[in-house]
C-alpha cells in the first residue's frame, strides 16, 4: 500500500485513549486493513491472531460467509427505513423475535441501539419509566459497582470505575451510587471466600438502605466483570443480589454487552449463574460486529408492568437497523447452537490449561481466570483492579502489549492485566498458540525486569 494509513490516521482520526503524541513516537496505530477467520491484517501487510475478537465482539469470527450474505441481502430488500413513531421493517421483527425464542420467553421484548453504551442507558431509562408508571417516581437512583464499565456517554461513564475520565469530562448526572465488586481475587473487603459469607452481594441492601429503598430504581453489574480483570463471584454471589433486588423492588440490569451471546458458554451469562435478570443489555457480538447493534431485552414481568400508553421517547434513528437486524439473526443462527455452547466449554477448559501449564513458575505471573472464552492473566504483583492504580502498571502493561503485537498476536493488556477473549468458533489447537505467545511474552518480561533491576 502507498498511502501510510498510521500517519494518515494520526493526522486525520481522532484516537481516544490513546495519545497522538506516543502514537507519534511508535508509529501508530496499527491500521486494521482486513481479516479471515481469527486472523486480522494491518495496511503494511502484517498479519494477527486476532486473540480478543476486536474487543470481545467477533465471536463468529471475521468474513463469516452466512453473516455477510444476509447482510448483502438486506441492503438489497431494504437498507434504512424509520423503526420509530409508529413504523417497524420486517428486518426487527424476525430478530425480535428470535432473540425472545432464545431465552426461552423470560424476556419478551426487546428495543434496538447502536452499541453498548446506548443499551445500558436505555436499560435505566426503563427501569426508571417503569417505577414512574407504578406510582413511585420517587425510585431514580442506580446502583453500580466499583471496578465496572458500563459505557463511554457521560451516564454511562457515571456508572463506571474510570475516575480520571469521568473528572475530566464531568460533571456526572446525579442519581448515580456504587457499592463494592466481587474481586476475590483482590477482595475490596480484605476476606476470603467462603469465611467472608459473600458480604460484597450483602453490601448492596446496606447501599439501598442507606440510600433509602424508596429511592433506588436498579442494581446494574456485568455477570463476570472484564474491566475488574474477569473477576468469576463465587457461585452465591448472584442468586444473593436476586434476592436482594427483589426484595426492595430494585430492578436487576445485567450487563451482557460483553458476557452475552455466546460468550460465557451460554446465551446469556447470567443464565450460568442461575439468575434471571430483569432487564438485559446486549451489544458487540450481537452481530459479531458485522454492523454497529445494541439490544434492551424486558422481562416479561416488566413488559407487562409498563403501561398501555407509555411512549418511550426520544429513541434512535438507527434503532432496528434492518441490515445490522438481519446481521444479527445470522449471528445467531451460527452461534446460538448448543454445540458452538459446548465449544466454549472445550476451549475454555483447553485454554486455562495451556495457560497453567505455560505459565507454571513463571514470577511475573499472578492471577489467572478463564470463564467462558473470557481470561485474564495479571502481571504479578499487580492485581487487575482499578481501585488501585499500581505505579508502572501502564509501562509494563505497554511492554507487554507490544511484544504481544510483535509475535503476531492481537490483544489488550489493561492495568497489568492481559486480557484475552478468542472467537468461539477457533480451532482447538489456537487455544495452546496463544498461550505460547502468552508465556513467550511472560518470558521477555521477567528478562526484562531482571536486566533492568
Ligand atoms: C460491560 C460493558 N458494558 C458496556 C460497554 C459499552 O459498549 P460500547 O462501547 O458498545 O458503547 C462496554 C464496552 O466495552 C462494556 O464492556
Amino acid at each position: 500500500m502507498t498511502l501510510d494509513y498510521p500517519a494518515a490516521a494520526r493526522a486525520r482520526i481522532w484516537q481516544f485513549g490513546a495519545s497522538h503524541r506516543k502514537l507519534a513516537q511508535t508509529g501508530g496505530p496499527i491500521v486494521f486493513d482486513s481479516a479471515d477467520g481469527c486472523y486480522l491484517m494491518d495496511s503494511t501487510g502484517r498479519r494477527y491472531i486476532d486473540a480478543l475478537s476486536g474487543v470481545w465482539v467477533v465471536n463468529a469470527g471475521h468474513g463469516h460467509p452466512d453473516i455477510v450474505k444476509a447482510m448483502s441481502a438486506q441492503a438489497n430488500r431494504l437498507g434504512y427505513a424509520l423503526s420509530e413513531e409508529g413504523f417497524a421493517n420486517t428486518a426487527a421483527v424476525d430478530l425480535a423475535r428470535r432473540l425472545c425464542d432464545l431465552v426461552d420467553g423470560f424476556y419478551d421484548r426487546a428495543y434496538f441501539t447502536t452499541g453498548g453504551s446506548e443499551s445500558v442507558e436505555i436499560a435505566l431509562r426503563m427501569a426508571r419509566l417503569y417505577h414512574a408508571a407504578r406510582g413511585r417516581p420517587g425510585k431514580r437512583t442506580v446502583i453500580s459497582r466499583e471496578g465496572s464499565y458500563h459505557g463511554a456517554t457521560l451516564f454511562t461513564l457515571g456508572l463506571s470505575s474510570y475516575d480520571i475520565f469521568s473528572q475530566a469530562i464531568g460533571p456526572l448526572p446525579d442519581g448515580l451510587s456504587k457499592t463494592v465488586h466481587p474481586t476475590c481475587a483482590d477482595c475490596p473487603l480484605s476476606l476470603r471466600y467462603p469465611e467472608c459469607g459473600v458480604l460484597c452481594a450483602h453490601e448492596l441492601a446496606d447501599t439501598i438502605e442507606r440510600l433509602g429503598p424508596d429511592t433506588v430504581a436498579a442494581f446494574i453489574a456485568e455477570p463476570v466483570s472484564t474491566s475488574a480483570g474477569v473477576a468469576v463471584p463465587p457461585p452465591d454471589y448472584w442468586p444473593i443480589i436476586r434476592d436482594i433486588c427483589t426484595r426492595y423492588d430494585v430492578l436487576l440490569v445485567a450487563d451482557e454487552v460483553v458476557t452475552g451471546i455466546g460468550r460465557c458458554g451460554d446465551v446469556l451469562a447470567t443464565r450460568r449463574f442461575g439468575i434471571e435478570a430483569d432487564i438485559v443489555a446486549l451489544a458487540k457480538a450481537l452481530t459479531s460486529g458485522y454492523a454497529p447493534l445494541g439490544a434492551v431485552l424486558t422481562h416479561r414481568d416488566i413488559t407487562a408492568g409498563m403501561p398501555a400508553n407509555a411512549m418511550l421517547i426520544p429513541g434512535f434513528t438507527f434503532t432496528g437497523h434492518p441490515v445490522a437486524c438481519a446481521a444479527a439473526s445470522a449471528n445467531l443462527d451460527v452461534l446460538c447452537r448448543t454445540e458452538v455452547y459446548d465449544g466454549v466449554h472445550r476451549k475454555s477448559a483447553r485454554l486455562e490449561k495451556a495457560l497453567r501449564n505455560r505459565l507454571a513458575g513463571r514470577p511475573h505471573v499472578g492471577g489467572i481466570r478463564v470463564f467462558g472464552l473470557l481470561a485474564a492473566i495479571d502481571i504479578a504483583p499487580m492485581p487487575a483492579v482499578r481501585r488501585r492504580r499500581v505505579p508502572g502498571a501502564a509501562e509494563l502493561s505497554q511492554l507487554m502489549s507490544g511484544w504481544l503485537l510483535e509475535s503476531g498476536l492481537y490483544t489488550r493488556v489493561v492495568e497489568g492485566c492481559v486480557q484475552l477473549g478468542p472467537p468461539l468458533l477457533a480451532p482447538d489447537e489456537l487455544m495452546d498458540t496463544i498461550a505460547e505467545h502468552i508465556g513467550a511474552a511472560f518470558d521477555r518480561l521477567a528478562e526484562h525486569l531482571e536486566g533492568s533491576g
